[in-house]
């Protein structure tokens, strides 16, 4: 079976262009390969972060992965910090990798123009760790975002290089694109986030999501119930593509055009759709927060089976580097 590694930062806060956008797909392939899932909070530390608030929103981040269908018998979810030689075989790539590739990189030039102030070595580094996480268990295939291209081709970049100096060792992995396309927020303006404050909350109890979408932006072509609409510029339609079945989608389709239904009638189909989604993630995740121990258990030892194929993969590089003496003893 091929490896698949997949990483998530530990924002506390799970939105449906998260659950949509990725996770549902991790759900869905998690079955086909080894699956490994991470936490990743050494990466969640590269930016200024709030050190109480972090230790909740690592293990809401995997109480919520849990919930959203993410198989504690079949994939590997762990905490990144928990690993060391994730670590380490950042500082090993750090010592192959050229500054200007790094400093190259969108993700880095965006967020030090969001962090003028506070830019730290390990922000421009953020790459290396993420290669690292991948190869250090040679994974194949990463299932990532548009925004993770780059740095998807980086850590190919950094296994040709590695092997081509010191020996085959790394697969050249490659980037699994979810075909939902960007999820737009409820501004109908940018990308659903957190930050933007435009995101409906995969936990968020059914009064409080219809608060939001029944103010939503809408055709605005449709300023009377009588104005046809068009659905294709829509930002609710796009959601009703996550989450309505074809034969109410194409009665909302005609509702919408001959202005047979109004948008909170629109919104109503929607809310009822999307809640049959959300709500036995929501239960789901309420029980699993009753039982924090076991949640505990899993991850210590999952971790425990990633250290044990760190230590493999960590003592290969060193010997191919020259730098573990110990064989040669
Ligand atoms: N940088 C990724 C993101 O922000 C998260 C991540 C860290 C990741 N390590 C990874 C994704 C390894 C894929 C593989 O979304
Ligand atoms: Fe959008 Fe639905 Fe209103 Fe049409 S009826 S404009 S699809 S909310």
């Amino acid at each position: 079976m091929k490896v698949l590694f997949s990483g998530i930062q530990p924002t506390g806060y799970l939105h449906i262009g998260n659950f949509f956008g990725a996770i549902r797909n991790w759900v869905k392939i998690q079955y086909d390969y080894k699956t490994f899932i991470s936490v990743v909070d050494y990466h969640a530390i590269t930016i200024p972060y709030n050190a109480k608030k972090m230790p909740d929103n690592i293990i809401d981040m995997v109480i919520s992965l849990f919930a959203c269908g993410i198989d504690l018998e079949k994939t590997i979810l762990f905490v990144q910090s928990e690993v060391p030689g994730h670590a380490e075989l950042t500082w090993i790539f750090n010592s192959i990798t050229p500054l200007g590739e790094l400093q190259r990189m969108t993700q880095f030039k965006d967020k030090s123009q969001q962090h003028k102030q506070n830019i730290c070595v390990g922000l421009l580094d953020y790459p290396v760790l993420q290669a690292a996480d991948i190869l250090l268990y040679k994974g194949e295939l990463v299932p990532v975002g548009e925004d993770q291209v780059q740095h998807i081709e980086f850590t190919r970049e950094v296994a040709r290089h590695f092997n081509r100096r010191f020996g085959d060792t790394f697969p050249e992995c490659k980037a699994l694109l979810t075909k939902t396309p960007r999820i737009m927020g409820l501004d109908g303006e940018a990308k659903m986030s957190k930050s933007k404050n435009n995101f409906i909350g995969i936990l968020e109890k059914e009064q409080d999501i219809w608060s939001k979408v029944s103010v939503a932006k809408t055709d605005p072509a449709r300023i009377k119930k009588t104005d046809p609409g068009n659905p294709n510029i829509c930002n609710i339609y796009s959601y009703h593509k996550l989450v309505t079945h074809e034969e109410e989608r194409d009665e909302v389709v005609e509702g919408c055009t001959t202005a047979g239904i109004g948008c909170l009638d629109c919104k109503k189909i929607l809310l009822k759709n999307l809640m049959n989604v959300l709500n036995p993630i929501r239960e789901k995740y309420e029980n699993l927060k009753k039982n924090k121990h076991s949640i505990r258990e899993i991850l210590t030892n999952n971790a425990e089976k990633c250290r044990r194929i760190a230590k493999q993969t960590i003592l290969e590089t060193k010997e191919k580097m020259g730098i573990n003496p110990v064989w040669k003893i």
